[in-house]
């Protein structure tokens, strides 16, 4: 069984992916949250650092763009080709204002004629020079129906993977993904399929394995896989528990790596604050820690914390 971990905006970084794939492995891709090229160029310096081979020793690494504009998604995967990746992915899904005030991500979907001209375009360009085009959709922007079309679009490309995360802009990342969807895919694409959305358990595997009568092969799992980073491990039969050795190492490292790239140190105490969000639950009954986790200003005062928290 393949995993492929999910582009986390902000969270799933170089430094995120190097601390996890050394200690926990059995990941058979990373995606990297979006660059979004424009007039300006096809990266920010931030964003070719994240990208850069350097930073990501070992790691299997895809790129994804965000744009709507086909010469921008090119220029930007020739750099990304001269920088050694050899698979690109489009970003179909981002539901944020921001972005889909833009007609970017998710609110691209329902212009459909302007899509295909995209992806004719783009495929084209990817069939030139040998290079892998997968896309990572939602079912549509107002309407999960929107779906029925784009998968006939799709059909029609060589789309390298298909990944799903069946909800519509609407739905943001909340309520149940709507898996009758991605069960229509399986029947009517062309594409090589990978499952999207609300993985956090084994059991949520097995239950979408059940509803869709096989087991989805890839799965990416996002926030799932953040808050119990054992969880592919345990989807892979690799082990059956989160091993807190394992999760403290985690922990230490980014602790660590944050601290030598960023400043002052309230942004290092925000950026595991959002850590702690997702990893909450692994620890039952300090919701007194967590509050003062939240308000701590100084190193001392968040390792006094969390090292109480951990070794309860
Ligand atoms: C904080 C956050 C940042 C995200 N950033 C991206 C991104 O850069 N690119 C992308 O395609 N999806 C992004 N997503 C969506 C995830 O990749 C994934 O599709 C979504 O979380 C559903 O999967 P999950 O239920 O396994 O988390 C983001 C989601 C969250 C919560």
């Amino acid at each position: 069984m393949k995993i492929y971990f999910a582009p986390l905006e902000g969270i799933t970084g170089y430094i995120f992916r190097n601390a996890y794939s050394g200690i926990y492995g059995h990941i058979d891709k990373f995606f990297a949250p979006f660059i979004s090229p424009n007039a300006k160029g096809p990266m920010t310096p931030r964003e070719r650092k994240d990208l850069d081979p350097e930073n990501n020793n070992g790691i299997n690494l895809v790129p994804q763009i965000l744009t709507n504009r086909s010469d921008c998604f090119i220029d930007a995967a020739k750099v990304l080709r001269e920088m050694g990746y050899n698979e690109v992915n489009l970003n179909l899904g981002c539901p944020s204002g921001t972005v889909c005030a833009k007609g970017k991500g998710a609110a691209f979907l329902p212009e459909t004629m302007e899509l295909q001209k995209f992806l004719d375009d783009i495929y084209s360009f990817a069939v030139s020079c040998d290079m892998k085009i997968s896309i990572k959709t939602r079912l549509g922007y107002y309407d999960p129906d929107e779906f029925y079309d784009l998968v006939d679009i799709f059909n029609d490309f060589p789309v390298s993977e298909l990944i799903i995360h069946p909800r519509i802009r609407s739905d943001f990342y909340k309520g149940e993904p709507r898996k009758e969807y991605f069960a229509y895919a399986l029947e009517h694409s062309k594409c090589p399929l990978v499952y999207n959305g609300n993985i956090f358990t084994g059991r949520d595997y097995d239950e979408l394995s059940t509803y869709l009568n096989s087991s989805p092969d890839p799965v990416m799992l996002g926030r799932g896989l953040v808050s119990d980073p054992s969880l592919a491990d345990k989807l892979k039969d690799f082990t059956a528990e989160t091993d807190p050795v394992k999760f403290r190492r985690l922990h230490d490292t980014l602790y660590c790596e944050y601290q030598k790239v960023m400043s002052p140190d309230i942004n290092v105490l925000h950026k595991m604050r959002d850590l702690w969000s997702y990893w909450q639950h692994l620890f039952d009954g300090s919701e007194r820690d967590f509050k003062r986790l939240l308000k701590a200003k100084k190193y001392s005062e968040y390792e006094e914390i969390v090292y109480h928290i951990i070794q309860q």
